[in-house]
């Protein structure tokens, strides 16, 4: 698919890690180095610490020693890399340091919410703050290099993966992609509680069919430009060192094996100059998909394609070398694609001191401190989204009350850490019945039950009941799709007895992708989206449920009513027949509403708002004008609160279908009971573009609906014209 380029793209600039003098030093060394040893720095493994795939090798140590394997996975701690590291320097025939690489995806021991949680606060700098934290943690127990952020978009509830990313929206993907980016690398790599980011699973890997792990995407090059890569270009736009490709097939062809994505796309028209990383095994696989006839062939097909580094799969361990005598793969393809790993291995400073990320003093100064929990206590409040809150049942009272806590969740400690939780330690977490009963004290009675038919018996005697409900958390994650995404077990069975009692029933929700709950929705009084906080989980809880935090966060994904409706996001396409509930003829279902149970976007806090009739600066603007939004903004509450004002863009005649809307700006607004403030937001050419019939990308003239408001439902609009 030839696609035509506009101004619109622009090739990465170069990153600030980028040293033109590391590049003479990386030829000196090329010259020098034989084959295998070439091969070698593209080969990773993992330790035998931790195990995140199907298949763990025997031996890697000696790997190391014959200069064979350059880089590790899933070994950490300071010493522990220290030792592994000395092999590598002073035990090899080029002393080439060793690269640490490890999954920390929300927090390394201080463990965040999960980033779907995490995108559900709409706040990047919290986002950055995270990640920082996460980086200096990882960097301290002598990692240099973490396989996140995940920026894969996903409208899939069924797939486990979506705990692992920002959700369903394209332009909050791309600010939560650049925000974690930027916390894990932050502005110098030579700063050694730093470390290399890796954009995955590159690309569309959110999309597999049926929500099923690992499935088939088929996808027009349309959907892969305008919904699926952008984030990862934001990624690159912020500097990220690393890529990693996907599991799956794009057209026909695994990601692995994907010229089109990793050489024409990220490397020719993007400009891409680190280094690309396979998902684990998945040269291998490619075999499975039916693409190469044995581990050989898919070895070609990788190395010709762009990959850079095999993670796990020893395809390149065993063939490449043989590959290049025979002719069969050009040097030049190795050199290059060493050159880049090289290249992020001096950026980091490894060169110059290889054992400078194994400082046992710095690993006990640096983590789990009392700072990174109240980080992570902060970053969960705000994680959290109130979707329903009947009679203002919430906050509740801390003095007086008789609070019953019950539910399989309210006091398991690993469950609030949810999937990929690095070195997060269940000892370490606080959960929601401690939480509770700290903050309550001696002012409260709060009761715990965990018993269904005791707990029964024991709100009849409570104020109110808090339900602590959901999955457990590998239920989501990787290899972890649901065909059915309501609440697991008998859990809405038990929530409709206790509501029968006739006491509020507040349930807190501890989950890793968007419920189909309607049952929830119809018996409780009260449902506190909490996803998995993390360490600091009952902590952050109490706080928001006893009013000392007043929520403000807002749904990254939509919630299904039912499965069946799925996919369903707000940016869907008009179609040539909408649905009208009078006409049977139009795109509807016989036994389920089109709509979903809560949003996209969507929160409730402490206090309500009201927004004014957006106004425009300037009703026509041309390609080159800023377009200004404005708002007024009233907190007609009684507290003070957060809320997120979301602007959305209807092109509402396009060369190519549009979307009914998409969001194009955010701003998180901090009100005191009251108050009222005029609220502005930009839109320029680049967000009203897109790839249009020619596959040429940028904007069209034309009408264009501006949508203001408290989420992707809000018909709060004003119209402008592009000239
Ligand atoms: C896993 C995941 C990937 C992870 C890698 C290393 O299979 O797909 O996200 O980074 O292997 O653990």
């Amino acid at each position: 698919m030839l696609v035509l380029l506009s101004a619109g793209l622009r090739a990465q600039q170069v990153p600030d890690w980028y040293d033109a003098g590391h590049e003479r030093r990386i030829d000196s060394l090329l010259d020098i180095m034989t084959l295998e040893e070439k091969v070698g720095q593209m080969t990773l493994f993992t330790s035998d610490w931790d195990v995140t795939g199907p298949t763990i090798r025997e031996g890697y140590q000696d790997d190391i020693k014959t200069g064979r394997l350059g880089a590790i996975f899933n070994a950490h701690t300071a010493e522990y890399n220290r030792n592994l590291q000395r092999i590598a320097v002073e035990e090899t025939r080029l002393g080439i340091p060793l690269l640490f690489g490890y999954d920390v995806i929300h927090g390394y021991r201080t463990i965040f919410p999960i980033p779907l949680g995490e995108a559900a606060s709409w706040n990047a700098e919290a986002a950055e703050e995270s990640a920082r934290i996460a980086a200096r943690e990882s960097a301290a127990a002598g990692l240099h290099w973490t396989f996140a952020p995940m920026v894969d978009v996903a409208r899939d509830p069924r797939w486990g993966r979506v705990m692992e990313g920002a959700g369903e929206d394209v332009y909050l993907g791309k600010v939560m992609a650049a925000a974690r980016v930027k916390g894990f690398q932050g502005d110098d790599l030579t700063d050694p509680l730093t470390i290399l980011a890796c954009a995955k699973h590159f690309a569309a890997y959110g999309a597999a069919q049926a929500g099923r792990d690992y499935h088939t995407v088929d996808i027009s090059e349309r959907v892969l430009r305008d919904i699926y890569l952008p984030p990862f270009k934001a990624a690159l736009d912020a500097g990220v060192a690393t890529f990693m490709t996907s599991f799956n097939e794009l057209d026909g062809v695994p990601a692995s094996g994907n010229e089109h994505l990793l050489t024409e796309i990220l490397r020719d028209q993007w400009g891409f100059m680190g280094f690309v990383v396979t998902d684990y095994t998945s040269i291998n696989e490619m075999v499975p998909h039916g693409i190469a006839t044995d581990s050989a062939a898919a070895g070609e097909l990788a190395i010709e394609a762009g990959v850079d580094m095999d993670m796990q799969g020893a395809i390149f361990y065993e063939y490449l070398a043989e590959q290049v005598r025979s002719g069969a793969v050009a040097q030049s393809q190795i050199d290059e694609a060493v050159r880049r790993i090289l290249r992020m291995k001096y950026a980091l400073g490894l060169f110059d001191d290889p054992y400078r990320y194994s400082d046992t003093t710095r690993e006990s100064e640096n983590i789990l401190t009392e700072a990174n929990r109240e980080a992570a206590r902060r970053i969960a409040r705000e994680s959290f989204v109130l979707l329903k809150n009947e009679d203002n049942v919430l906050p509740l009272a801390k003095d007086g009350g008789r609070i019953l806590i019950t539910g399989p969740l309210a006091d398991s400690q690993e469950d609030m850490l949810g999937a990929w939780h690095g070195d997060g330690r269940a000892a370490d977490v606080i959960t929601l019945l401690t939480g509770m009963r700290e903050a309550a004290g001696d002012k409260a009675q709060v009761q715990y039950v965990s018993d269904m038919t005791e707990a029964i018996r024991a709100a009849r005697r409570a104020d109110v009941i808090v339900v602590a409900a959901g999955e457990t958390w590998e239920m989501s994650g990787e290899a972890a799709s649901r065909a059915d995404i309501g609440l697991p077990g008998d859990q809405g069975a038990m929530i409709r007895e206790l509501a029968a009692i006739g006491k509020p029933v507040v349930v807190v929700l501890f989950n890793g992708r968007p419920l189909a709950i309607p049952g929830v929705d119809s018996t409780a009084t009260a449902i506190l989206e909490a996803w998995y906080p993390g360490t600091e989980a009952g902590h952050a809880l109490a706080d928001v449920l006893f009013g000392d935090h007043n929520p403000g966060g807002r749904l990254p994904m939509t919630f299904p009513r039912s499965v069946g409706q799925v996919p369903i996001f707000y940016s869907m396409k008009n179609t040539g027949r909408p649905m009208d509930p009078n006409n049977k003829y139009t795109s509807k279902y016989l036994d389920e509403s089109n709509d979903p149970l809560y949003p996209f976007g969507y929160g409730l806090g402490y206090t309500t708002f009201e927004y004014g009739a957006p106004s425009l600066e300037s009703a026509t603007i041309t390609r080159n004008d800023t377009a200004r939004v404005s708002v007024e903004l009233t907190n007609t509450g009684s507290v003070a609160g957060t809320t997120v004002v979301q602007l959305y863009v209807q092109d509402v005649i396009g060369s190519v279908t549009r979307p009914v809307r998409e969001l194009k700006a955010f701003e998180r607004v901090e009100l005191a009971a009251g108050e009222s403030r005029t609220v502005t937001l930009e839109l320029t050419e680049e967000d009203l573009s897109f790839y249009r019939r020619d596959m040429t990308y940028g904007s069209e003239p034309g009408a264009f609906r501006i949508y203001v408001g408290a989420d992707a439902t809000t018909s709060n609009a004003i119209s402008l014209t592009l000239e």
